[in-house]
């Protein structure tokens, strides 16, 4: 079966993802590859990225569309020519409607930066420094239509430092998604 992995930005954690299938060897031992990076964004980087690591990539627009529900759909179209037995968002910075997450529900996953269910939406480490956070973290989640509200699969913790820029909180919580995603969606597979 293929993984399709959906990203906005970088794709740090889409490479992350990929590269763990080569070196844990998900191919054979749950017969999955990861097959397409696709994006909203014509100019991310994860599609050249993602490329390199011998991913197919393809972009969906979403400035060609007049609805979310249109543009949704046309996401759907695309990631469906892969039949993706999992369809991972990294990155990816677009809400997604009700029928898009109904279509996949149960094989749709995603990383928050923070530890859900504290600070869902934006900025996530700039909140929690001025909140006065010890730790902070990410979340891998099970993509519900309540927004970074769905059911957790894998957490990862960091302190917060003292003095700590939410840039330096972000890069100590990122360098820790690129093991938790991977390692969750292993768990994942397994499970299967
Ligand atoms: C990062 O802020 C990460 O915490 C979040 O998405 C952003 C970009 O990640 N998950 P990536 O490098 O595009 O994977």
């Amino acid at each position: 079966g293929n993984i399709v992995i959906l990203v906005s930005g970088g794709g740090s954690n889409m490479a992350a993802i990929a590269r763990a299938a080569q070196a844990r060897r998900w191919a054979e031992r749950f017969g999955v590859r990861v097959a397409a990076v696709v994006s909203n964004k014509p100019d991310a980087g994860g599609l050249e990225l993602g490329r390199e690591l011998g991913l197919e990539a393809a972009v969906v627009d979403h400035r060609g569309f007049d609805s979310r529900e249109a543009f949704d759909a046309a996401l759907a179209d695309t990631i469906d020519r892969w039949q993706p037995v999992l369809v991972v968002l990294a990155g990816f910075m677009r809400i997604l409607t009700p029928g898009f997450v109904a279509r996949y529900e149960g094989r749709l996953v995603n990383i928050h930066p923070s530890l859900l269910p504290a600070f869902p939406g934006l900025h996530t480490h700039r909140r929690a420094i001025e909140a006065g956070c010890q730790v902070a973290g990410a979340t891998v989640h099970l993509v519900t239509a309540e927004l970074d509200h769905g059911p957790i699969l894998a957490q990862a913790v960091v302190p917060v430092l003292a003095g700590d820029a939410p840039e330096a909180l972000a890069a100590r919580v990122l360098s820790q998604e690129h093991r938790l995603y991977p390692e969750a969606i292993e768990g994942w597979l397994a499970a299967r």
